[in-house]
């Protein structure tokens, strides 16, 4: 078996509030998973040959350094017994970072994730100079995944917070807010306000020449490309994406609405089998296989998006069909960034005149030796 990824959620807790969270269906309550429990869930995922380990929560740092040493001291285990490779990286939102820290993730070789939200931070998260000390000093020490902002302001304006949070020299993402937790009670961004802004700014990052990767905007131009996108919500995340959660429930993502699908709790779960056995993963499997079919069947847009994220069919209420809003949202966004490909071949232009990173993908997709890059 090639590579899985498992969602670790250290806890619940968290010492921020933000106003949109989904995990706030939580309660935010504090117990950290206890370890002999994710010592069981490595197990049954130790067969992959790649195993990445994404610490999530809650706020993941509240679990503290012991517990990440404790589950090192696991993978090192399973690296031994199996030969299992390790990979890690956390998603926090950077408040409690400190040298102890710092010297932690540079001796475990992680990536770290930072949320934060730019001009609208303050409004929506909060520590906002905390956090960007964070995000400076991981950056410094060559620490830094990237940082994710949440597009969730009804007014909000991605073109303004692309380039405060270009400032940074970090690879972005705008996430576009799902309707969850804490999400459920505020006024939201509008999904056609969302798309427009994104594909300004698809148009202004390719011209962009000083410009930072936008890893959704990458993801687009793969998908326009070659398709060659290993995304969870475009490529099936089903049987190698797995999630526990602090009181040891598995499903499929960390998003909420899936553990109305879960595999079983871990103190009932031994094997990959008993996953594949339970109701949860049968009903996911069957829905998906349905929705993809009939997205097969009636989209021109399939081969690139292969009939969007089960989470988001299951919020829409039904996971066999996909919800129309986010379609027209992919369909728009699909032809524009086939069209401005297009353009860019049948024009012959100069790709010293683009943003670098734009380029890099272009290199990527295409094969076209990295020296052309600069000519
Ligand atoms: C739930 S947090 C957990 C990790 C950590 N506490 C953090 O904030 O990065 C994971 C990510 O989900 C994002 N998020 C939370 N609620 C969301 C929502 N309703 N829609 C989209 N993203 C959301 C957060 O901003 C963060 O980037
Ligand atoms: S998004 Fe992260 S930091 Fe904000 S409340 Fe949720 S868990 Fe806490
Ligand atoms: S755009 Fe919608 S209909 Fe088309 S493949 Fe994606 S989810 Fe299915």
């Amino acid at each position: 078996m090639k590579s899985a990824t498992l969602i670790l959620k250290v806890t619940n807790a968290c010492n921020l509030r933000c106003k949109y969270c989904y995990n706030a269906a939580t309660m935010f309550n504090r117990p950290v998973i206890d370890p002999a429990k994710v010592d069981k869930m490595i197990g049954i995922l130790a067969p992959f040959d790649n195993l990445h380990i994404i610490f999530h929560g809650g706020e993941p740092l509240m679990g503290g350094i012991d517990f990440f040493e404790k589950v090192m001291r696991i993978e090192e285990k399973y690296y031994a017994i199996r030969g299992t490779k390790f990979t890690n990286s956390v998603q926090t939102n950077g408040t409690l970072i400190d040298g102890k820290w710092i010297s932690f993730f540079k001796k475990h070789d992680f990536h770290v994730g930072v949320s934060f939200d730019g001009i609208y931070n303050d409004k929506y998260r909060g520590s906002t100079e905390k956090v960007v000390e964070a995000i400076k000093r991981l950056k410094k020490e060559k620490l830094l995944g990237g940082v994710i902002a949440v597009a969730s302001d009804p007014e909000y304006d991605v073109d303004a917070n692309y380039e405060y949070l270009k400032k940074l020299g970090a690879p972005l993402d705008f996430n576009f807010v799902f309707p969850e937790g804490n999400a459920r009670s505020i006024d939201l961004l509008t999904n056609e306000s969302y798309t427009e802004q994104i594909l300004k700014l698809f148009d202004k990052w390719v011209h962009d020449k000083d410009g930072v990767p936008v890893r959704s905007l990458g993801i687009l131009c793969h998908q326009a490309l070659d398709r060659n996108v290993n995304l969870c919500s475009n490529g099936s995340c089903i049987g190698n994406f797995f999630c526990i959660d602090a009181e040891g429930t598995i499903y499929g993502c960390g998003r909420e609405e899936m553990k109305n699908y879960a595999y079983g709790n871990i103190d009932s779960i031994s094997s990959i089998e008993d996953i594949h056995k339970s109701e949860g993963f049968r009903k996911i499997l069957v829905g998906s296989i349905r929705r993809r079919d009939n997205c097969s069947k009636t989209c021109a847009y399939y081969s690139e998006c292969r009939g969007g994220c089960t989470d988001d069919a299951i919020l829409n209420g039904d996971i066999e069909h996909p919800n129309e809003e986010w379609c027209k949202q992919y369909r728009t966004l699909y032809s524009h960034v086939k069209e401005t490909l297009a353009q860019i071949k049948s024009e012959n232009v100069d790709l010293s005149t683009l943003n670098p990173c734009f380029t890099r993908i272009l290199i990527k997709a295409t094969g076209l030796p990295e020296e052309n890059a600069d000519e």
